[in-house]
């Protein structure tokens, strides 16, 4: 038995699973004994046909899942993959629901399903019950000639073929409406699946077969059934291309099971047969989408992606592609209407509504605005380009010379990279400040952002680029309005409200062995004294304080041995920092 289960014993398994149905949706009620999931008596209206499924467990959400109100009035359930007794069944249609105008039994096209559903059915009928029995059929997997006395079985597009049927049921229509429309939209859905393995049922022993790693089953069942072949190192797109022919292909004679003609309408089901992640099954999506569009100029009216009908945990999918046809009952009982229709079953997920669906489907593609940032607007803070150009190039200066240092530290208790990382950015602003230079700081500063957020990457770049990005606001915080030439007053302050704003994305502070030991000591002093020597000074010792920290974050947590370095190496990256700004400080 595979220990990759949470449960060791499936056949309680089924019983929780579908006990779980009337905690999330209260309306429902459970007979244990028969496993059926039926709605409770005063949720619905007692004149109208009741619809009814089931089959073996292991297809959640099928079929449970589906009963709620606009869905099925029940469902009954056999143990993982084996279909539930006709007893089962009559207790179902005969005594766990109420109806006037009968009951609709629309069971998949399995072997098991139909005898047992079929005895069902005969069994309500002679109870005095009206029944009316339909086997659904959707798989285009297997052709007419092997298929032979098997025929076709029921998959995901079944599904949809239930919920038309139940909102018919819904709005009181007949049992002989009711049991034509399900044969109408069963013979007008074709459906595919495809698996990379089989599926392994809890509890059991774990079966040697296996799908080859690098092969696709095309048309696999929901059963671990084999389809019509395997694919060897075929590419998603050459898979669908695949599929999209089985299914569409009216040429061929052997599985010609649904015309179509230029101008049909068709709905797009897309479902996860258990294990594919939702990462997988959207690109899925999209490429089928993509294909059905160039090559068949479908455009679906509706696309539903999601978990429909699975095989346990199955690595595959199944494209389902549903028609819609003129059931001639008029306004509001349209296929497409009747699939709309509201439901409670928590396992049928259309999240949108008709209108939104009807309002954007012939929709342009969007056009992006070109929003003016306030980021980009100048201000009124002025600074002297010379200057600042000749300071800040002689910081920058200052911290490439120190990347060896600054690398050496970051080896001993780092990962190595924090060196070479603080030298790209001051590279990439050293070449701003190779241009031309406004003398409005905030348009200058903002180029400083561009450049770092492009060249400095890992946690330093972040930090960063946000210091920088706060930097820019704080200074804009300070535009009176008229121009003003930026001294070590405003410098101070907008230092200070980035140094906050900073302290918002990282928990790292004064004394935990970070930039933040050179940074803040920085901008306090400044602010204090209005004199980038001290500052620059005070930066410098607050570097040489973290040689005696011990780490609390950041690189230097998840190093060595400690006598290698406590007390000899300061933090690399408090380190460049303080170089850089020492370089600043004599540049004045
Ligand atoms: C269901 O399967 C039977 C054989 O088992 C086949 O004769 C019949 O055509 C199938 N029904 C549908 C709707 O394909
Ligand atoms: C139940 O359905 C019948 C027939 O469709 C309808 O006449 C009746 O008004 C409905 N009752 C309720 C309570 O909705």
């Amino acid at each position: 038995m595979s220990s990759k289960h949470f449960f060791s014993d499936a056949f309680s398994l089924v019983i929780e699973a579908l006990r779980a149905l009337t905690i999330t949706n209260p309306s429902l009620a459970f007979d244990e004994e028969n496993k059926i999931i039926f709605r409770r008596p005063e949720t619905y209206n007692k004149s109208n046909v009741a619809v009814i499924s089931g089959g073996g467990s292991g297809h959640e959400p099928a079929f449970a899942g589906y009963v709620g109100k606009g869905f099925l009035t029940a469902a009954v359930a056999g143990t993982i993959f084996a279909s539930p007794s006709a007893e089962q069944i009559s207790r179902c249609t005969i005594e766990r629901l109420e109806t006037e105008k009968g009951v609709l039994i629309i069971p998949m096209n399995y072997t098991g399903d139909v005898l047992h559903f079929g005895m069902a059915a005969e069994k309500t009928k002679a109870a005095g019950r009206p029944a009316e029995f339909y086997a659904i059929g959707d798989d285009v997997g297997v052709g007419r000639a092997r298929g032979g006395k098997v025929g076709r079985r029921g998959l995901a597009g079944g599904i949809l073929v239930m919920k038309i049927a139940s909102a018919l049921a819904e709005t009181g229509a007949s049992l002989e409406d009711v049991y034509r429309i399900a044969q109408l939209s069963a013979e007008n859905t074709v459906t595919l699946g495809s698996s990379l393995e089989h599926v392994h049922v809890p509890g059991r022993e774990v079966n040697n077969e296996f799908v080859p790693n690098g092969e696709v089953e095309v048309g696999m069942g929901i059963h671990n059934e084999p389809g019509s072949h395997r694919m060897k190192s075929a590419t998603l797109p050459t898979l669908i291309k695949t599929m999209l022919l089985q299914l569409l292909d009216h040429n061929d004679p052997d599985r010609a099971w649904m015309t179509r003609q230029a101008g049909d309408k068709f709905v797009l089901l897309i479902n996860n047969l258990g294990g594919v992640s939702t990462l997988e099954l959207s690109g899925i999506t999209a490429e089928v989408t993509k294909q059905l569009a160039t090559e068949y100029d479908i455009k679906p009216v509706r696309t539903l992606q999601g978990t429909y009908l699975t095989s346990l945990n199955g690595l595959g999918f199944s494209v389902s592609l549903l028609k819609l046809v003129d059931t001639g009952l008029g306004a509001g009982k349209s296929l497409l209407e009747l699939l709309d229709a509201p439901t409670e079953a928590v396992g049928w997920a259309a999240p949108i509504q008709p209108s939104t669906w009807e309002k954007h489907s012939a929709d342009a593609s969007v056009e992006f605005k070109k929003v003016d940032l306030v980021q980009d607007q100048p201000s009124n803070l002025k600074v002297n380009p010379a200057t600042l150009k000749k300071a800040l190039t002689s910081g920058l200066n200052r911290m490439i010379v120190a990347e060896p240092e600054v690398t050496r530290y970051d080896t001993i208790i780092g990962d190595g990279d924090c060196g070479t990382g603080l030298k790209r950015g001051a590279e990439s602003i050293l070449k701003v400040l190779q241009g031309e230079l406004s003398d409005d700081i905030v348009v200058t500063v903002n180029k400083f952002v561009n450049a770092v957020e492009a060249t400095m990457d890992g946690t330093s770049g972040a930090i960063y680029a946000i210091f920088l990005n706060s930097l820019v606001q704080g200074l804009r915080a300070q535009d009176s309005g008229s121009a003003t030439q930026v001294d070590a007053k405003i410098w101070g302050q907008a230092l200070k409200s980035a140094v906050t704003a900073l302290s918002k994305y990282t928990p790292a502070q004064v004394g935990d062995r970070t930039l933040v030991d050179a940074l803040v000591p920085f901008c306090d002093t400044l602010v204090s004294t209005e004199d980038i020597k001290a500052a620059a000074k005070a930066a410098a010792e607050g570097t040489e304080a973290t040689k005696h920290l011990k780490a609390s974050l950041g690189r230097s947590v998840y190093v060595g041995s400690e006598e290698e370095w406590l007390g000899k190496v300061p933090d690399p990256g408090a380190y460049g920092l303080s170089e850089f700004l020492t370089g600043v400080a004599d540049g004045l």
